[in-house]
């Protein structure tokens, strides 16, 4: 099966609650080829408008991340855990992360094939890894997921969005060096992929706001 095609089944799940509640799906973006994927928890508000992942607060943030880091949005992979918006932003828990992931997230990985995932917080780390891991914790080292991909975890950018003054700075930096090390560890495994463009991408160029359908 291809992405397009993935892509397609996707916009016609109805398979959870979470789907009556958005306006529709939110796939992935970005290079299908690409060694490295970033996994994020779920779309927010201004995903579910646009339907693309990480596109608002805590997308800008990650593509300023993802461009010290010598990254662009176009040349990796964005996704997220869970692909429907839950009312109010509330976070999925486990079990619902995992329903939804199983139907969708593995097969995206199964046919991506990333040489290296990067975690973006708890839900993607608790599904990717394991519930017993904690962000602050274990962030930064290597694992294994049960599909055999290696994946590191990194605080999620909307964590740093609520930190302030030192703590702010500190985390910033491990953001930074999670990044760092994904990116050199993906361009061991894959030599010659470019993993930058010289301009970063705006998105809101490349999706525009979408409608509920019974409007
Ligand atoms: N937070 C996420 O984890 N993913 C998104 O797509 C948006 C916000």
């Amino acid at each position: 099966m291809s992405l397009d095609v993935l892509a397609q089944e996707l916009q016609a799940c109805q398979a959870c609650p979470f789907r009556q509640e958005a306006i529709a799906p939110v796939g992935w973006f970005g290079d299908p080829a690409s060694p490295i994927v970033f996994v994020g928890e779920g779309p927010g508000a201004v995903e579910d408008d646009f339907g693309c992942p990480l596109i608002g607060p805590s997308g800008q943030l990650l593509d300023k991340a993802l461009w010290a880091a010598k990254m662009t949005r176009d040349r990796v992979l964005t996704t997220n855990v869970i692909k429907c918006r839950p009312k109010n932003n509330r976070t999925p828990d486990i079990a619902e992360a995992a329903f939804c992931a199983k139907r969708w997230l593995d097969r995206e990985l199964a046919i991506i094939q990333p040489k290296v995932i990067v975690a973006l917080g708890g839900v993607a780390m608790h599904y990717l890894g394991n519930p017993d891991m904690r962000i602050t914790r274990d962030r930064g080292q290597w694992f294994r997921t049960e599909q055999g991909f290696d994946c590191i975890a990194t605080y999620h950018p909307a964590y740093l969005l609520r930190l302030t003054g030192h703590a702010l700075v500190t985390a910033k930096w491990d953001v930074f060096h999670d990044l760092e090390a994904a990116r050199e560890r993906a361009a061991m495994l894959a030599p010659g992929y470019e993993f930058m463009s010289p301009e970063k991408v705006d998105l809101f160029k490349i999706f525009k706001k979408r409608v509920h359908d019974y409007l």
